[in-house]
């Protein structure tokens, strides 16, 4: 699924100063791709990404998903069927185990899980390397191990985008070479669109596209 930004603004207006992040801002991103965002703290990368899920709102411009605007598009889709979210800290629910957490995603967005979601949970923590784990909570898991549990959650629903901000900034080296090669793999064998920010500059050298914001806009390298 395709998102196309385009002339985006929007800047966060508190009871004083405005901050202007992003001003006549254009972009695509484009399935089968692994990007990264990237750009000095502050410059806005966890903005965009609360843009692309709608807990922000533009100030102007477009953001088009799978060609149809993402103003439209009803919220419970929006979350269950078309983005899939990673995270820094992984927020997995730390006293249930792999399966668990992922059947739990399952039932909130799309109710009731039970033996099909179950077989689909295992095949997705084998799909993201993670077997043998299944009956230990989470929160016994490596760093690394967490983030694959979250990353096959976010595939639970029927993504076609992943958004993952800083995915790997928790994490070591080899770890962070592991996140990004499956990334990769999901971008490249499974055709999502993976959009990712980072400061780390091994991890982006795995993107297909590096983007930098800078100047309130998006600069492709
Ligand atoms: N609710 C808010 N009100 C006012 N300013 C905000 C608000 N939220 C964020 N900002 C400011 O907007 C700027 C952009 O923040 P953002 O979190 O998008 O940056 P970032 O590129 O993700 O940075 P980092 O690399 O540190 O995660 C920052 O200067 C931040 O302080
Ligand atoms: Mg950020």
């Amino acid at each position: 699924m395709r998102v196309e930004i385009a002339d985006l603004s929007f800047e966060y207006r508190g009871s004083g100063e405005t901050r202007k992040i992003f001003e006549g801002a254009s972009a695509s991103f484009s399935p089968g791709g692994f990007y990264a965002l990237m750009g000095a703290s502050g410059s806005g990368k966890t903005t965009l990404f609360r843009l692309l899920t709608r807990e922000l709102k533009p100030l102007g411009g477009q953001i088009l998903i799978g060609n149809r605007d993402l103003e439209t598009i009803p919220t419970r889709e929006l979350r269950a069927s078309i983005l899939g979210r990673i995270f820094q800290d992984y927020l997995l629910i730390p006293f249930l185990n792999p399966i668990e957490n992922l059947l739990l995603a399952r039932e909130i967005s799309h109710g009731y899980a039970g033996k099909n979601e179950y077989d689909l949970a295992s095949q997705l923590l084998a799909r993201v390397g993670l077997t043998g784990h299944s009956a230990q909570p989470v929160e016994l898991l490596s760093g690394g191990e967490q983030q694959r549990v979250a990353i096959a959650r976010a595939l639970m629903g029927s993504a076609q985008i992943l958004l993952a901000d800083e995915p790997t900034g928790a994490l070591d080296r080899d770890n962070t070479v592991q996140i990004a090669q499956l990334l990769a793999s999901l971008a490249h064998d499974e055709n999502m669109l993976v959009i990712t920010g980072t400061h780390d500059m091994k991890f982006a050298s795995y993107a297909d596209k590096v983007i930098h914001i800078s100047n309130y806009g998006f600069a492709v390298e």
